[in-house]
């Protein structure tokens, strides 16, 4: 699979928590290497560390000063997720030829963030939801590779069931 990174622009502590949770949750569970959050997000970083010691894979999530800089030093397409975007299916094949780092926002995203992405990218052009938009990407770019991605390593696993929740210590297969 190709490399995916995802950055948080403009966590806001106070009322974001929970949405910058699922976004870092939402990265991992779709196939994403990284995630980077901008702003004081420690406690989703926390939370996605603490899934990934039990879930396995190998997944990074950590915060960021200068949100800019990790989207000019990123080697690849920069894409941010927009619903004034092109839409995601006409534009996809030619995202996927370099690894990706999506950018979705939070409150209102800064007019330097339209102009200094590789594309501008729209999951329908509706508005809706950040985690709805990265997990529809995502598994558009993965081509739907990342349905059968394994996570290695980590505590516990889920055993698909028809019925009920089932688990089982990684130490025990
Ligand atoms: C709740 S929206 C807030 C957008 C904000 N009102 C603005 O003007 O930028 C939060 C984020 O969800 C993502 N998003 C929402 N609808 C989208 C769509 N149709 N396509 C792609 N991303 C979308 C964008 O990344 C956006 O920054």
């Amino acid at each position: 699979m190709e490399r995916a990174e995802v950055l948080r622009l403009g966590h806001r502590p106070e009322r974001d928590e929970r949405l910058t949770t699922h976004v870092c949750l939402t990265a991992r569970a779709f196939g994403a290497d990284a995630v980077h959050v901008d702003g004081n997000g420690s406690g989703p970083v926390e939370t996605a560390d603490e899934v990934t010691r039990r879930f396995g894979g190998d997944f990074d999530a950590g915060t960021v000063e200068s949100p800019r800089s990790v989207m000019s030093g990123f080697d690849g397409n920069v894409v941010h997720l927009t619903m004034y975007g092109e839409p995601v299916q006409d534009v996809v094949d030619e995202v996927r030829d370099e690894p990706v780092l999506a950018v979705v926002g939070a409150g209102k995203v800064d007019g330097w963030v339209y102009g200094e992405t590789d594309y501008n990218v729209g999951v329908t052009n509706q508005p809706h939801s950040e985690v709805a938009a990265l997990a529809v990407f995502l598994h558009e770019y993965f081509d739907g590779d990342e349905l059968d991605a394994s996570f290695v390593g980590g505590e516990v696993e889920v055993v698909p069931s028809e019925r009920g929740k089932k688990t089982r210590s990684k130490d025990s297969r």
